[in-house]
């Protein structure tokens, strides 16, 4: 291979991957939603978490929200029509911002997992995430900050 068909191959390389990793983040990022808070409640319209696919609707697993004032998003998973649960994506351990996979929150500073309720799966974090309370009206969530 000589000096150009290297560079050329090289180049698609980079440029595949560029690629990839742009719609690896336009995919997580389509899932962080800011959201209005009333009261000492942030609302989340259900409806956030449909997604329309040829005439029928699914659902997404969950959703990030966030707001101006709060420091940590907030993750909320979607259990069912009247199951949700509302966790703060901070680390339990020294108070890194937690990832989501999936089913699991995982802390990216020493490695800490959480489970899709907020229970601590794996340290060196101890406890588990702080949970918000939930109360659904009018096809929305409430979820209490207090
Ligand atoms: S800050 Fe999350 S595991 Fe250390």
């Amino acid at each position: 291979m000589n000096r150009k068909e290297f560079l050329k191959t090289c180049g698609f390389g980079c440029l595949a991957s560029l690629v990839g990793v742009s719609m690896l983040e336009s995919c997580s990022s389509s899932q962080v939603l800011t959201k209005e808070i009333k009261g000492s409640d942030i609302l989340v319209p259900i409806v956030d978490f449909e997604i329309q696919s040829e005439g029928k609707t699914d659902y997404k697993k969950y959703v990030i929200v966030q707001n101006e004032i709060l420091q940590y998003p907030i993750c909320v998973y979607r259990f069912s029509t009247t199951e949700y649960s509302a966790l703060l994506m901070k680390c339990t351990h020294q108070g890194a911002e937690l990832q989501v996979f999936g089913d699991k929150l995982q802390c990216p500073a020493h490695g800490s997992e959480f489970n899709n309720k907020g229970d601590i799966e794996s340290g060196p974090a101890q406890g588990d995430l702080r949970k918000f309370p939930i109360i659904i009206e009018n096809n929305t969530l409430k979820i209490s900050l207090k």
